[in-house]
């Protein structure tokens, strides 16, 4: 490989774990009951005829015509069938008698902030919902901008954007004004839905002030429909801003939906890549609502008559979108929401949290993971947590250590454990151990689920052996498949599909163990993973750069024990720069300042470091890994330069290693 993956396993720590062999076998008692039957994989052989069985189990209003067109590397599935998104996670439950059973235990960040919301009440709020985004004029092939915190309104928003066949763009409420109004530029906008702000870590935060902020650049919104969570004082645009319950309670709790194509677009959801724009990953409806349903039943052995569900991620991201959202809902699951940071009201809100809704399965990211684990396993000791049954991890690769603590102090030693590999693009788990059929070991995500195909290839796109590694590639469609990039095809073609022909190249490094096992490495581009949030190292350099003072950045993802990788900036300055006698610190605060404004908070670097220059290779290319290695074996301060006399050595230490070139 060009470049060493990053992430948590690699190198020796991933050879001495696959030394081990350590696996767990499915348990007699899971297996007894497993969604999944044992000739899950071979029944799969055919995938396209799999993935049609299992698209019947959704309500269409017209049956397709041809389950796949491959036109490489665009896909269209379920070809001719029609149904309606928000019908099938909604409407088919109440219709079937189910409509008491409860969709979403919803939990504030303040304490006894709850809300239980039935599939009837659901229904009543989407429709409702529905008819207000009709009378402000959203129609089927609009896009919808949506920056919301973890309130019911938001899944309401989404599904009632669905049912009108127009596209959603959730964008997490973590970006700034300046982020927000790039994509809603890029996806040519006219609609935002966004509330006054929500809680999150104890306090009040403001959306709505950022959206205002954003629309000076859009001015071809005109219409933001606004939820009041926090009751903080907000500015407002007569004519443009309307309240939710101004417009959405009033309405009639009944709505006539329309259905769609299977390729109506359902959703854009903004990731980054390896430039610093970041690319509208477009998804559309029939195949991602089979793929997510699907993934959701077997991966997670769902039974929605009795399982009390807890996705914890941010619906603003796309495991919020296929499993808060669309996955469990298209089951009739009933899940917990909760809306705030896990130690709001104590370090043991979570377990607090299982205890009281029963939760029976939990999916999080090890960054959360390995918080909860640092915190103590004291906490979780000390509640009634035997209604879980099963643990779910996603995001970025899980160490071992976080594994068997999840295993141990979690899942009582008798949840079995998935780590699930996916992306935004793929829009479903793609890689994944299924809980009844296959074993588990700590750190590895095991097998393709059925009906997907992948390989693990060198250089020069051969499938290497047992025991090898290379890079990670799709080698058949799927239905949850990107259908690519908003308004542009050939960065989509560029990014995923030149660099092994006719294969989609996913951006990871993996590794298939003796036992042809799957162990996912981290990404081999410069795509960052911070507390499982994706970041380019571009856009952060563009956002450094973006200061007047600075002449050249360099981002390297630094390993951190806790967020998987942290933000760690190599900076030049201008001539011009004024460090004020010396002092680097606010020229420091000012770099972090104009990161959180142009991406947002999440994205500050862990560390500045500034340099007279850049390590450039003889061909003028920046040496990251080089960077990257200072960055890592180095308690390096807050600030610190490149000419410090122990930075200086440890460069020339690092020369001696890697040699000068990269190219
Ligand atoms: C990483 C999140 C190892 C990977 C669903 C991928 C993982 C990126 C895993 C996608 C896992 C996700 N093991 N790495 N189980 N799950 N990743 O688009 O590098 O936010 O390419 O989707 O996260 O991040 P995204």
């Amino acid at each position: 490989m060009a470049e060493a993956p990053q992430g948590s396993i690699h190198g020796e720590a991933l050879e001495a774990l696959l030394h081990e062999r350590r696996s767990f076998p499915p348990t007699p008692a899971f297996v007894a009951q497993a969604n999944a039957q044992q000739s899950i994989y071979t029944d799969a052989a055919d995938p396209v005829e799999w993935w049609s069985q299992e698209a019947r189990t959704l309500e269409w209003a017209t049956p397709w015509t041809t389950p796949l067109e491959w036109d490489l590397p665009f896909a269209k599935w379920f070809v001719g069938g029609r149904l309606n998104a928000s019908v099938n996670c909604v409407d088919r439950h109440v219709t079937a008698g189910r409509g008491s059973r409860v969709a979403i235990h919803w939990i504030g960040e303040p304490e006894d902030d709850r809300r239980t919301i039935t599939y009837n009440d659901l229904l009543a709020m989407v429709c409702q919902a529905a008819n207000a985004l009709t009378e402000l004029g959203v129609r089927s092939g609009d896009r919808v901008a949506i920056y919301m915190p973890m309130i019911p309104e938001t899944v309401v928003a989404m599904l009632a954007c669905a049912r009108l066949g127009a596209a959603h763009s959730v964008i997490f409420g973590g970006f700034s004004a300046e982020a927000l109004s790039d994509r809603i530029q890029d996806a040519d906008i006219r609609f935002v839905i966004t509330a006054d702000g929500g809680y999150r870590r104890g306090a009040p935060s403001a959306l709505k002030a950022h959206v205002d902020e954003a629309l000076k650049l859009c001015p071809e919104v005109h219409r933001t429909l606004v939820v009041r969570r926090t009751g903080q004082d907000v500015e407002w645009q007569e004519g443009r801003d309307v309240w939710w319950h101004d417009a959405v309670e009033s309405q009639p709790t009944t709505h006539d939906p329309e259905y769609f194509d299977a390729e109506q677009p359902l959703y854009i959801m903004y990731t980054s890549g390896t430039t610093a724009k970041p690319k509208g990953i477009l998804h559309t409806t029939g195949g991602y609502l089979t793929h997510v349903s699907t993934t959701y039943r077997y991966v997670f052995d769902l039974k929605p008559e009795t399982d009390v569900v807890w996705t914890a991620a941010d619906i603003g991201w796309v495991t919020g979108h296929s499993y808060i959202v669309y996955g469990p809902l298209a089951n009739g699951a009933t899940e917990v929401i909760y809306e705030g940071v896990p130690d709001a009201g104590g370090r043991d809100r979570w377990w607090r949290i299982v205890e009281e809704f029963k939760v029976s399965i939990l999916y999080t990211a090890p960054t959360t993971i390995r918080t909860l684990m640092k915190w103590g396993e004291e906490l979780p000791a000390a509640h009634d947590l035997s209604s879980l049954r099963l643990l779910g991890s996603v995001g970025e690769p899980i160490n071992p250590e976080a594994w068997m603590w999840y295993r141990e102090h979690i899942g009582g030693t008798r949840c079995p454990i998935v780590d699930t590999w996916w992306q935004t693009e793929t829009g479903g788990i793609m890689i994944t151990p299924l809980p009844g059929i296959t074993a588990a070991k700590p750190g590895a995500a095991m097998r393709p689920f059925p009906g997907i195909s992948v390989d693990v290839v060198d250089n020069d796109g051969r499938s290497v052996g047992n025991g090898e590694g290379g890079f990670l590639v799709i080698t058949e469609p799927w239905p949850g498949m990107t259908r690519g990039i908003w308004g542009d095809p050939q960065r989509f073609k560029d990014t995923y599909w030149s660099r092994f022909p006719g294969a989609y190249f996913a951006g990871d490094g993996a590794k298939r163990d003796e036992d042809g096992d799957l162990w996912l490495l981290g990404r081999v581009d410069d795509v960052m993973n911070v507390s499982g949030h994706r970041l380019s190292t571009a856009e952060v350099e563009h956002a450094i750069v973006g200061h007047p003072d600075v002449a050249e950045a360099a981002v390297v993802g630094a390993s951190d024990e806790t967020t998987g990788q942290a933000v760690v900036a190599f900076v030049t300055l201008k001539q011009s720069a004024e460090l004020g006698g010396g002092d680097e610190a606010p020229l420091v605060k000012a770099i972090r300042d104009v990161v959180a404004q142009s991406i947002g908070p999440f994205a500050k670097p862990r560390q500045i470091i500034l340099t007279p220059e850049l390590p450039k290779t003889r061909s003028g290319k920046i040496m990251r890994r080089l960077l990257r290695d200072v960055a890592e074996h180095r308690e390096l301060g807050d600030v610190t330069t490149l000419t410090d006399p122990a930075v200086v050595n440890l460069i020339d230490e690092m020369m001696a290693v890697h040699g000068a070139d990269e190219d």
